[in-house]
């Protein structure tokens, strides 16, 4: 954003954008980075001349932000771009409300870094807001404190012709970020109940996956796939098996596999890592080696998937029973090798070898703990090929690279005039190394603003490309969310 568009945001719209900046940078820089230290400037000063003597409150309800119990004017642009993702951002964590008092005024830089590492960490636990509530206090950070989100307040704030917006979009035109933060808020709303033993029906996560694959088939742009380029560093198992239930679905789509296949192939991609909700997560996130005795714990996820799908997922015996078999086999590898190691030689099914598909390329191209610089999809890709008949479906994998493209939709692209881009639709099949792609500008704050679309095939006058792709990278190298541009 300009630097005079920043200025002339209220205090409120400053605090959010600061807020949503610092939670931004520390999933990449240290503490003591210059941007991330411009972003506790910002916070500090966007505060001062909000904060009363009974502290500062920001509050989520019905799609609104309320600072101090003053509802935020609504804004079209930038600004209201930002305040949704930050809408999206506290409501997937099942946050309601943030009430600071006046002690955040004078917290050290360091204090205030770990208040959003904090608010990331959250997105990983299923007890969110009292996980985070509980480290709020542990970690002395008592100018702090989180309320659960009231029910029915996750709509992200929409601009005028709120009575017209309230109708359902159809099928086919739905908003792919609304599609998304509701799949993903309900699946860690089913993950909380298994966690604590608790019996749940499936028919909520099968009309998440009916959402979906109605959009997978009928949106003109795959904007769906575009939003799996989603990497939350500290959301990570569930964003990734939301991200694998797309990615699934749109090689189901490829393979055209008949409507009720896809729907178990949804929630399948939903459900497969589902075992691990019963791992430490500090097992989940060890940056170093895992021990034999925590990798075999680890490995144990898939079968313990598939044992929680049939001991605490209501559902219709046939429905239950398609759904048993594909998260069990996701590890198992094309070849059996993988795990867990069987004593029988029959072929992994067809959900099982899509599954692993998208399981591995999403989780290739996520940065993790223990390897924070994620992998271009490119490369994933390219790694991805050696395992072609023996990790993977050789016939399935080629499917998945034909759809995706050499540069698959937001990988990061350095173009030879300076300029960087994010692949938005995959080519022509006769120009599979030219992609379209949206230009990103810097906004002057370490971000980047959207650009113009444009076509890498595209040639000048004399016939030559007007744009050469230099090099690509992943997205979160320069802290970049590719969905946040491409839909
Ligand atoms: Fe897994
Ligand atoms: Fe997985």
């Amino acid at each position: 954003m300009e630097k005079n568009a920043y200025q002339k945001m209220s205090s409120g719209e400053q605090l959010l954008h600061a807020l949503h900046s610092l939670t931004n940078m520390v999933r990449i820089y240290q503490g003591n980075n210059q941007l991330v230290r411009n972003c506790l400037v910002q916070l500090t000063e966007s505060m001062t001349p909000l904060m009363t003597g009974a502290g500062l409150r920001v509050q989520l309800e019905n799609g609104r932000f309320f600072i101090n119990e003053e509802k935020l004017p609504r804004r079209r642009g930038v600004v209201e771009h930002v305040l949704e993702l930050f809408y999206e951002f506290l409501t997937v964590r099942g946050i309601g409300a943030l009430q600071f008092r006046t002690g955040i005024m004078t917290a050290p830089p360091e204090a205030l870094v770990g208040f959003a590492v904090l608010l990331n960490e959250c997105g990983e636990r299923v007890d969110g807001p009292d996980w985070l509530d509980r480290q709020f206090r542990e970690s002395g950070l008592d100018w702090v404190s989180v309320q659960v989100l009231a029910a029915g307040s996750e709509r992200p704030a929409r601009a005028a012709g709120e009575r017209e917006r309230r109708r359902p979009e159809p099928p086919g035109q739905r908003s792919p970020r609304k599609v998304y933060a509701y799949t993903l808020r309900s699946l860690r709303d089913v993950a909380q109940k298994i966690s604590v033993n608790q019996r749940v029906g499936m028919r909520k996560a099968v009309r998440m996956v009916q959402t979906m694959v109605e959009e997978v088939f009928l949106q003109e742009q795959p904007l769906l796939l575009a939003m799996s380029t989603i990497r939350a560093y500290d959301d990570y198992t569930f964003t990734h098996s939301v991200n694998v239930a797309i990615l699934s679905l749109y090689i189901g789509r490829q393979l055209g596999l008949p409507r009720e296949t896809m729907e178990c192939l949804g929630v399948c991609g939903l459900f497969h890592d589902l075992g691990k909700v019963t791992l430490p997560y500090d097992l989940l996130n060890k940056s170093e080696a895992l021990t034999s005795e925590e990798s075999a714990q680890l490995r144990r996820h898939s079968l313990d998937s598939t044992r929680l799908i049939v001991q605490l997922l209501a559902a219709p015996a046939d429905r239950k029973s398609r759904v048993m078999i594909p998260p069990f086999e996701h590890h198992l590898k094309y070849d059996l090798s993988g795990y867990p190691v069987l004593g029988w030689t029959r072929p992994i099914s067809l959900c099982g070898r899509i599954l692993t598909i998208a399981d591995v390329y999403d989780a290739l191209t996520s940065p993790r703990v223990y390897r924070k610089e994620a992998m271009s999809a490119d490369r994933a890709l390219g790694l991805m090929v050696q395992g072609l008949g023996t990790v993977f479906d050789p016939l399935i994998l080629k499917v998945f690279i034909r759809m995706l493209g050499v540069y698959p939709i937001g990988t990061l692209l350095e173009l030879d005039n300076g300029e960087i881009a994010l692949v938005s639709r995959a080519p022509l099949a006769e120009d599979l190394h030219r992609p379209w792609v949206v230009i990103l500008r810097e906004d002057g704050q370490g971000g980047f603003v959207r650009g113009a679309e444009v076509n890498l095939a595209e040639q000048d006058r004399d016939g030559g490309y007007c744009r050469r792709i230099v090099g690509s990278s992943h997205p979160s190298s320069r802290n970049i969310q590719p969905a946040s541009f491409l839909t």
